[in-house]
């Protein structure tokens, strides 16, 4: 197919999310390997974003392909009532990575689901019906993960699913900065006195924010919401659908505090994406409890044989190509890149990373820490530095004033650098933008 029929077959007849059709301009791909795909023109970008943060191992992997290949020729399908081999070796490789006693795990076809199913578990769990949830934050798009979610996505869902709080994390925006842990912690413990302790099941969070800006918490705060938690019989919930398997440099991010959830929920990095795959993680009390009632939950693709397959297919990558080693190490080099683009360009008001996950915040002014885009918005600027990586072909997200760096883990650091040399010409634009 050529890639005009491509486009104009695509837009004619699907739904692109998240957007108005008639503004879509979706690049077209017809193959990938490593970090690069190709349009079929042969047009080659540099994957600087992993698609949505998902193709951690990198595209193509033959060792995941030959797995689903051989995995559809053995048993492609069967139902969430029997067992199979990938659905049983896959809970206890998944109960080996995962932190502290969660070793039991319900499967999922995605992120989303996977929080759908974590409600399901935390209100049955403790016989209580609130969530605290955080406004910078996204958990998905189906009706409890977009109640759960912070973020602007919620507002057209509203009023969504009843018995969910939305409360303030320490980041506040760049104008504005970040609380102490300390500071964060009696304003989270205020809401929970106020709230009633007791009608609180969880509180969900992301221990790494994800799209809502690579905020990594002051050291801390996540042992004390723990502590917080385990003070009020409430469930503690890791969303680590896009900060796990390796995002962050280790297997997930609660490792680097040494803070275990009562439930983990994953999804992209599980399978790389190779296969549509989330699941939700429980401590053994939580497992525990549904030994004797029944959990009331399912699905028809619940532990799909196919992809079960390709998640142990890629955590075997993860292990044999030390991948997670990997990002902690091309990590600090990323951080070093960053960091050069915040002293040569003045529009960069801000860069985080940990591990390989990366943000830049672009502003208007250092001074007063204008962003260069409106919350939920986009401006002249960030439009035309979207257009400039995409003409020199480096994929990555561009969100309101900020913009992600999220390659594969397998990214070499010849690439990296490949990368950052095209960010570093963008932006120009967006020094030229900067207020007078
Ligand atoms: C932290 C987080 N949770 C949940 C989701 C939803 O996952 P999915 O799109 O697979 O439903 C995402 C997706 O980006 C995410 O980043």
């Amino acid at each position: 197919m050529t890639a005009e029929e491509m486009v104009a077959l695509s837009r004619a007849h699907t739904l692109y999310e998240w957007s108005a059709q008639s503004q879509v301009d979706p690049i077209p791909v017809a193959r990938a390997k490593g970090v690069y795909f190709w349009t079929p023109d042969g047009k080659r970008y540099l994957d600087f974003n992993s698609q949505l943060m998902c193709v951690n191992i990198g595209h193509g992997d033959p060792r995941v392909v030959t797995a689903i290949a051989e995995q559809a020729a053995t048993l492609a399908y069967a139902n969430p009532f029997l067992a199979t081999e990938p659905r049983a070796r896959l809970g206890a490789k998944l109960a080996e990575i995962a932190p502290g006693d969660i070793d039991t795990f319900f499967f999922t076809n995605g992120g989303a689901e996977a929080n759908e199913n974590a409600i399901k578990l935390a209100r049955a769990f403790t016989g209580r019906h609130k969530i605290l949830a955080r406004y910078r934050s996204y958990h998905g798009a189906t009706a409890g993960s977009l109640s759960l979610t912070g973020d602007p996505r919620r507002w057209a869902w509203e009023p969504g699913m009843p018995g969910i709080v939305h409360v303030l994390d320490p980041y506040h925006g760049i104008e504005r900065g970040w609380d102490t842990a300390e500071r964060a912690l009696s304003l989270l413990e205020e809401v929970v006195e106020l709230e009633g302790p007791q009608t609180i099941a969880a509180i969900f969070l992301e221990p790494v924010t994800g799209t809502n800006g690579v905020l990594v918490p002051p050291d801390g705060y996540l042992p004390g919401v723990r502590a917080l938690c385990d003070r009020h019989g409430i469930l503690l919930v890791a969303d680590e659908v896009m900060s796990g398997f390796g995002r962050t440099g280790r297997w997930f991010a609660v490792d680097h505090w040494g803070v275990v959830p009562d439930l983990l929920t994953m999804a992209k990095g599980l399978t790389s994406a190779y296969v549509p795959l989330g699941a939700v993680g429980m401590r053994r009390k939580i497992a525990e409890h549904f030994r004797d009632r029944v959990f009331y939950g399912g699905l028809t693709y619940n532990s799909h044989p196919l992809a079960c397959a390709a998640a142990l297919a890629t955590l075997r990558v993860y292990e044999e190509d030390g991948l997670i080693e990997r990002a902690a190490r091309t990590g600090r080099v990323m951080a070093d890149l960053l960091g050069g683009l915040a002293a040569r360009h003045p529009s960069v008001g801000a860069v985080r990373s940990i591990g390989l996950f990366g943000i830049v915040e672009l502003v208007r002014d250092r001074r007063t820490m204008t962003p260069m885009a409106p919350m939920g918005g986009s401006s002249d600027a960030m439009r035309a530095l979207g257009r400039f990586f995409r003409e020199e072909g480096l994929y990555t997200f561009v969100r309101w004033h900020t913009f992600f760096t999220n390659p594969p883990l397998s990214i070499t650091e010849e690439e990296l650098r490949e990368g950052f040399a095209i960010i570093d010409r963008g932006l120009t634009i967006t020094d030229r933008a900067m207020a007078e």
